[in-house]
């Protein structure tokens, strides 16, 4: 067992996908893998390992914000030998051309946060996907028709951020989307030699000021897990 997760060492899988909410963890894992078991439910952050198409995967639950992401991304990587980690989110978008419901595939991502600033002692470190899940991401959404978009997205640790002027500056900087995990993710997986990819489903607009209906955001989230299983198992 780790700090943060109650699992033997052999119980997670090598591919982790990561919504941020629990209950989430709990429904890919009961719709999505065959013999499912949960392997932790310590701070109710559910964990789960099955497989798909024959292939062991988990699913673990990291919760809201770069801290809490980072707790488990580092427990993952530095003690239970995860080397893929794919997020599975949701996101606000930025641009006129991000529809709700599209699929943002984070290629990096900008922070506000401090904790990369600390980390590399005031330099601007720049988190970064990795190339070959972009790559086979985006060829399975585009076999599938799902309308998506790559590039930038920011990690913010202000989900009520009264700062429209730096939504601004972000847009025109051709910043998709905002959420709040993916810097700290791509850092992780650099520091640890792993792989990581943010997928992220548009769940409101700061443009537009729309938002997904519970039902709707539902029905996209399957749809972008189901992309997400069919790349890591492929
Ligand atoms: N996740 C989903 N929508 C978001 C938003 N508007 N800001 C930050 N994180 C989000």
């Amino acid at each position: 067992m780790s700090n943060h997760i109650a699992a033997a060492p052999d119980d997670i899988a090598e591919t982790v996908l990561l919504p941020g909410d629990p209950l989430r963890a709990r429904w890919i894992a009961t719709t999505y893998l065959d013999d499912a078991s949960c392997y932790s439910s310590v701070r109710n952050m559910l964990g789960y390992t099955g497989t798909y198409r024959g292939q062991r995967i988990s699913v673990q639950g990291t919760g809201m914000g770069q801290p809490s992401l980072s707790i488990y991304a580092h427990e993952l990587l530095a003690e239970y030998g995860a080397r893929t980690l794919v997020r599975v989110g949701s996101c606000g978008g930025l641009q006129e051309s991000v529809a709700i419901r599209d699929v943002i595939v984070a290629m990096s991502a900008s922070t506000d946060s401090s904790i990369n600033f600390l980390r590399f002692h005031g330099l601007n470190f720049a988190p970064a996907a990795d190339f070959t899940l972009v790559r086979a991401y985006v060829e399975r959404a585009e076999n599938a028709g799902v309308p998506h978009h790559i590039g930038q997205i920011f990690s913010t640790d202000s989900f009520y951020l009264d700062r429209p002027e730096l939504h601004d500056r972000l847009r025109d900087y051709g910043v998709l989307a905002v959420e709040m995990e993916t810097a700290a993710l791509y850092t992780l997986a650099a520091k640890f030699d792993a792989r990581a990819l943010s997928v992220n489903t548009v769940s409101d607009s700061l443009v537009t000021g729309e938002a997904l209906s519970s039902d709707d955001r539902e029905r996209s989230f399957a749809e972008m897990v189901e992309l997400t299983l069919d790349t890591v198992t492929a």
